[in-house]
């Protein structure tokens, strides 16, 4: 496989885009530079081509924006009818109405909703509006919550954040309700509101979520559920109906609109009318009518009983087979699956002291190798079919075999063509 087209355009793109990419998880950063495409040109279903004409099968899709599949006839047939008559207003369009009807029926804590652009603008708007129903100004955090000031100041990556920001922001530990407790100790009547994600690659343990609503609750906070990777992948409410536990506030993004950029924040209309009473949250894009018409074919889509099933299915049976693989090769002491079978993954420890990563970075390798896009974490979509998952499969089988050898051997440095996969930070 080769690829000096994209690493000519990489070399240019250096110069020119910081990180040379709009995403960092979309970057060289992330894809063993030199040994994996780096730029994309088109897709079909559940396949991408490189600039370089090498064909794969994405399990990364846009980092899960993707959720029919890439050129879809219903969703594009919708985006180029809305085309023909207009895309952007200047007063409000009956699609909006259609949308939000749309979001109050299919999502528990929905009564009203507001459309955004990103993920980030959607918590934050969530953060804003806890901190307006409440008068309270400090957020208790666990999870990845976009770039914004209010989050990124807890990070290592906060370079041009005040540090007076940082000090509202304190995270709490998935799966530790005392880390949570210890918070609300420390911080009495201050805290605005818990956001989280509801399920990472861990499930929650002993009514988790239940526990952290309640807690908060009790303290006067309200809980946000960061729904942006959760939402329309596990069901079409979103964790909170798989779990049964409805938050106050909910964030969707990514999955909504198959890859058009929209997302939302949504919630109990108390709170959410704050927005009319000095919460302000307003942009030109927001009701961008191409990303509605979107969102509204793939909800039709995903509103079909089987569109779920074959989520789950394919989840399942990744998670079958590579458990054996794993077992297969001895390797069940360094690397294991993780996660819901709608989002599920690999997971590699530190073997023979040397960095996870570094051990990704082989695996994703030797995946690419057999025509397979991933980045460890899966997203599947409704185009995937079970020959995309067979091919997957022989993947993993060719990335573990290489880690196997490689563990006997002392280092994946030995097998490595490109750089190592370098993530920004590490999400905890
Ligand atoms: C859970 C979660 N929340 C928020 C965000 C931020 O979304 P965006 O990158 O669209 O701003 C992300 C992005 O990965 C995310 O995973």
């Amino acid at each position: 496989m080769k690829f000096d087209n994209s690493l000519r355009l990489l070399k240019q793109a250096k110069k020119l885009i910081p990180s040379a990419a709009q995403t960092y998880s979309k970057s060289y950063k992330y894809f063993c530079e030199g040994a994996a495409p780096a730029f994309l040109s088109r897709g079909i279903g559940s396949h991408v081509w490189d600039v370089d004409d090498n064909e794969f099968v994405d399990f990364v899709l846009s980092l899960g924006a993707v959720t029919v599949g890439y050129n879809h006839p219903g969703v594009n047939k919708s985006i180029i009818k809305q085309m023909e008559s207009g895309i952007s207003f200047s007063l409000s369009h009956r699609l909006e109405l259609e949308l939000a009807e749309k979001i109050i029926r299919i999502i528990p804590c929905a009564e009203m909703v507001r459309f955004v652009k990103n993920g980030s603008d959607a918590t934050s708007a969530a953060v804003r509006l806890s901190r307006a129903y409440t008068g309270r100004e400090i957020i208790a955090c666990c999870g990845y919550h976009g770039y914004q000031d209010w989050y990124i100041a807890s990070t290592n990556r906060n370079r041009g954040v005040p540090k007076a920001i940082g000090k509202l922001t304190k995270k709490f530990k998935y799966n530790n309700i005392n880390s949570l407790l210890t918070l609300f100790d420390r911080y009495p009547q201050q805290i605005a509101a818990v956001i989280m994600e509801p399920i990472g690659l861990e499930p929650p343990k002993d009514n988790f979520l239940q526990k952290v609503k309640d807690l908060a609750h009790k303290n006067g906070a309200l809980i946000i559920f960061d729904e942006i990777v959760t939402g329309f992948r596990l069901s079409l409410g979103g964790a909170q109906e798989y779990y049964n536990v409805t938050p106050d506030l909910a964030t969707f993004g990514k999955g909504i609109a198959n890859g058009m950029p929209l997302s939302l924040v949504t919630g109990a209309s108390d709170i959410m009318k704050l927005i009319d009473e000095g919460a302000f949250i307003s942009m030109t894009f927001g009701g961008e009518t191409l990303s509605i018409a979107s969102a509204l074919a793939t909800i039709s889509l995903f509103e079909q009983k089987e569109s779920f099933q074959h989520i789950w299915t394919l989840g399942q049976k990744w998670i079958h087979s590579v458990n054996n693989l794993i077992a297969e090769k001895n390797l069940s002491s360094d690397v294991r699956t993780a996660g819901l079978a709608p989002h599920s993954g690999i997971v590699f420890k530190n073997i023979n002291g040397i960095d996870s990563s570094d051990w990704l970075s082989l695996f994703q390798q030797e995946c690419i190798l057999k025509g397979v896009l991933t980045l460890g974490i899966n997203n599947f979509c409704l185009m995937h079919t079970e020959n995309d998952l067979e091919k997957y499969i022989e993947g993993v089988n060719a990335g573990l075999t290489r880690v196997a050898l490689a563990k006997q051997q002392g280092s994946p440095d030995l097998f490595l063509k490109g750089n190592k996969i370098r993530p920004v930070f590490k999400r905890n």
